[in-house]
């Protein structure tokens, strides 16, 4: 049986106006889910699918997911890269399986039609028949039926796409401070990818870039960030939320040397604990300003983050309402000395699925996952800050705002919320 249209806008259901308020069925509801994947994830917004130098020559090709579904991305004969539905336009079978690889044409494992690099249709088997007799229709039009073709960005080596080409350019989609914040990393130098991690959490996609979104947390939770001053909520640091959605937003803030404030609040604060090698929160700055740590979220699916020199991209693969992949590429830039790749690699012991840091999100988030499926009916609450969307005028990190600014977008998105 299908929901009535009160049931399909569920918004009415929300709590309040503003977003200080979210009920907690927004992580559970399978058909909410299913308009998240129409609306938002195959919608007219960016996901990022790779970092060019993943395929460097004509035929190279890694295979991506934005969604539920596979894309190919594709380097063409002309150097361009294409991003194409993996998607066979004969009878919906996946045309390819391997994570990374190299092929002159895309050809279905089925049927065997053969498409080019760009996606158009080159070959059908039997098109004619044998002898005469069988074979598609004198009027099949090979150019009808060539994959679905994504709209592509490169922002210097990172690689957006967009099942909907109406998707603004990623300038006017992030607004200038996030396009910004994104260009300070992918700065034109070469991006040489270092490696890979991928986790499957319990819970919500929705949760994960709440998270991300959330310094309130980090200053809490995270024994490893606070203890050796990586990261807390009294350090100096910026809030940078985009206009346009506030939908986008930077933490950009710097080591906090001196003495922490608010520790009483911090039970999770240890300033007697050591490391046998400080050589793992020990930076070299390289860009040219103070910041030691950057973590941009990129409506709806990715994280930037620059944690002194790892650098790494997380993206969020949805699998159903209750749980979701998680995949980390870690990169530097290909003119890196030995040094600074290795230093690159050290720090990324912080993060990934087994992180010293981020090993306390999986488990927080597992349990968020099952408090929530047992109390759809229930309500979060996001007041600290205030209770609307936008940044604190002083720029500072103690708030939930960017929570907000990501449901009050989300709502527009899904039932039509006009400001
Ligand atoms: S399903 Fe791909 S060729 Fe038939
Ligand atoms: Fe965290």
């Amino acid at each position: 049986m299908h929901a009535t249209d009160t049931e399909l806008n569920p918004h009415k259901k929300w709590p309040r106006e503003d977003c200080s308020r979210v009920p907690l069925w927004v992580y559970t509801d399978k058909d909410n889910y299913r308009s998240e994947l129409e609306r938002i994830f195959y919608g007219p917004f960016w996901h990022f699918v790779g970092i060019d130098t993943e395929v460097p020559n004509t035929g190279d090709f890694k295979r991506a997911t934005i969604g539920e579904r596979t894309v190919l991305m594709t380097r063409t004969e002309t150097g361009e890269i294409s991003v194409l539905q993996n998607n066979c336009a004969h009878r919906g079978v996946e045309l390819c399986q391997a994570k990374f690889g190299h092929q002159k044409e895309i050809m279905c494992p089925y049927h065997q039609w053969t498409y080019d690099l760009k996606g158009e249709l080159m070959g059908v088997p039997f098109r004619r028949g044998i002898k005469g007799k069988g074979g598609f229709p004198a009027d099949f039009d090979m150019k009808e039926h060539g994959l679905r073709v994504l709209k592509v960005e490169n922002i210097n080596g990172a690689v957006f796409a967009s099942f909907d080409h109406s998707v603004p350019p990623m300038e006017e989609y992030l607004g200038d401070e996030n396009y910004f914040y994104l260009k300070r990393i992918f700065n034109g130098r070469k991006v040489k990818v270092l490696g890979y991690q991928r986790q499957r959490i319990k819970g919500d996609w929705k949760l994960y870039m709440e998270n991300i979104k959330d310094p309130y947390h980090a200053s809490l939770l995270h024994v490893f960030l606070i203890s050796f001053g990586l990261y807390r909520i009294d350090q100096k640091g910026v809030t940078i939320t985009d206009e346009r959605t506030r939908s986008h937003n930077v933490f950009a803030s710097v080591r906090n040397t001196g003495e922490a404030t608010g520790t009483m609040e911090m039970k999770s604060y240890r300033p007697d604990y050591t490391l046998n090698d400080m050589r793992l929160v020990k930076a070299a700055p390289e860009y040219n300003d103070e910041i030691t740590i950057q973590i941009q979220t990129i409506f709806p699916d990715l994280v930037l983050q620059q944690q002194d020199n790892s650098l790494q991209l997380r993206y969020v693969i949805p699998m159903g309402p209750n749980e979701f992949e998680l995949l980390w590429t870690y990169f530097g830039y290909e003119d890196d000395d030995e040094e600074t790749t290795m230093r690159r690699l050290r720090q990324a012991n912080l993060t990934g699925p087994s992180g010293f840091v981020s090993v306390d999100d999986t488990e927080v988030l597992e349990y968020s996952c099952a408090g929530i499926q047992a109390n759809p009916g229930n309500t979060a609450v996001l007041e600290l800050g205030g209770r609307g969307a936008a940044p604190p005028e002083d720029g500072n990190m103690v708030t939930e705002g960017p929570i907000r600014g990501f449901y009050e977008y989300y709502r527009t998105i899904m039932y039509g919320d006009q400001d």
